[in-house]
């Protein structure tokens, strides 16, 4: 194995003086995710500009025996893309060429680095959209989103970022480059390699560009925020809003999240009387859908009260008691971060057990819930917890497995949920995962402790 010092004198020699911090002050920023839960110190931080420089790194570092932690905007909520200690760190932040959209396929070749912002306002301007939309829009980039299989709240129309991918470029542990960039709509030539990626979370290869399909742009939008009396009838509802065909989005939070969101983002509250659950739905199409919102929800009896908005300044406005919820969580304490999915004939019972479930190995811990009811998707946080947080997070893992549910709905399994992988993966599938991270990387360098 080379010394720390001369790798990094190897590494500068590739990418630049500049783009190797060494310095502590200078990898802070790397180290930590931004929940404050996973942290760790790097050898360095290396920066590319390319695939290139990309590829160059990674034999350098395999020459010398070094692991390697790849990270986009650092935006995981997982510990997947900070280091445990030791690791080279391959920030992809400098990987930001974007192509010109491609109007005839209705795709875009992006790098790495680009964040989901600069792609929606790239796609935007050429008359289309992009499939996935979340909160960490500004800085997540859609290397990292495809590395995560991220999903966000328009999962429900367009998929998770594996349904928008058509084709990838990327960076094996020994510095092969894999590239398959065609984005054919038609392409069966043996095993799918791009979408082997999606989720794959840096453990098989270092992702470098993307072709990603684009969706056609929905200038007309409504948003309702309804009050329900608790998961049941935000479900009915849910049931209703299905008929429609221009529903876009349908997302859950309940009254504990609503009080922390309005503490930290200075909201009023949305109705005059409180409600168990709240529901956020948005319908989106060519023409106007308000009123066929405005008609499901009149025709639908769960409904306890509801407020709508169709111009951009309302909307934003009722989508920020969802929207808020991450910051205001991570503002108030150090959360416990658990993110699941249940078949939806499920999702009521979970969200009645999870409140004792917690309390019961965290007494006076306080479990705020929210999440994509589409997709029976709940974001458990736990705040107060931090020293029962494995405890915490074994409770709540367990009983979403016997609740026929995913230990990870959205994302991913990074370094904080591998001990609990089994409840959603059979002994056999762990052990073919395993087979397919040692045909790529035998050595074991990239993202070692994450997944698997
Ligand atoms: C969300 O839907 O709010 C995101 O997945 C982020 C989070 O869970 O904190
Ligand atoms: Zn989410």
């Amino acid at each position: 194995m080379t010394g720390g010092a001369e790798l990094a004198a190897v590494l500068r020699g590739i990418v630049g003086d500049a783009h190797v911090l060494v310095d502590p002050d200078l990898r802070a920023p790397y180290e930590t995710d931004w929940t404050r839960r996973f942290t760790g110190a790097a050898r360095c931080v290396v920066r590319p500009a390319g695939t290139g420089e990309v590829a160059a790194v990674l034999r350098a570092c395999a020459a010398a025996g070094v692991p390697v932690v790849p990270q986009g905007g650092n935006t995981g909520l997982v510990g997947g893309g900070v280091p445990a200690g030791g690791e080279v760190l391959l920030s992809l932040a400098r990987l930001t060429a974007l192509d010109p959209v491609d109007a005839v396929e209705a795709q875009v070749t992006a790098a790495a680095g680009v964040t989901l912002e600069r792609l929606q306002e790239h796609a935007r301007a050429a008359g289309f959209d992009f499939g996935v939309d979340l909160a960490a829009r500004s800085a997540a980039t859609v290397g990292g989103m495809v590395a995560t299989n991220a999903g966000g709240i328009r999962v429900l129309r367009y998929g998770s970022m594996r349904a928008q991918l058509t084709g990838a470029e990327a960076v094996l542990a020994d510095g092969t480059v894999v590239s398959h960039l065609t984005g054919l709509a038609k392409d069966n030539t043996g095993y799918d390699l791009t979408q082997l990626l999606a989720g794959s979370e840096g453990t098989l290869a270092v992702l470098t560009r993307v072709r990603l399909r684009l969706v056609p742009l929905l200038p007309a939008r409504a948003v309702a925020l309804v009050g329900v009396a608790g998961t049941d009838e935000a479900l009915a509802l849910l049931g209703a809003a299905r008929r429609l065909e221009t529903l876009a989005a349908a997302e859950l939070f309940f009254a504990g999240g609503l009080e922390l969101v309005r503490g930290y983002a200075k909201l009023q509250p949305p109705f005059r009387e409180a409600f168990g659950a709240y529901v956020v739905l948005e319908c989106a199409g060519q023409a106007d859908p308000t009123d066929e919102l405005l008609e499901a929800l009149a025709d639908c009896a769960a409904v306890g009260d509801a407020t709508v908005a169709s111009d951009a300044a309302g909307r934003s406005r009722l989508w920020a008691y969802r929207e808020a919820h991450t910051e205001a969580v991570n503002a108030a304490g150090v959360p416990v971060k658990l993110d699941v999915c249940v078949p939806l004939r499920e999702l009521a019972a979970l969200v009645a057990a999870l409140p004792s479930t917690v309390d019961k190995v965290a007494a006076g811990a306080q479990t705020v819930l929210w999440g994509h009811l589409n997709e029976g998707n709940l974001h458990v946080n736990v705040l107060g917890a931090q020293q029962q947080a494995e405890a915490v997070s074994d409770a709540v893992l367990r009983l979403v497995a016997e609740h026929r549910g995913s230990i990870s709905s959205e994302h991913g399994v990074g370094r904080a949920k591998v001990p609990w992988l089994p409840l959603s993966r059979s002994a056999e599938e762990i052990a073919a995962m395993r087979r397919i991270k040692s045909a790529l990387d035998p050595a074991g360098l990239l993202n070692p402790g994450v997944l698997l």
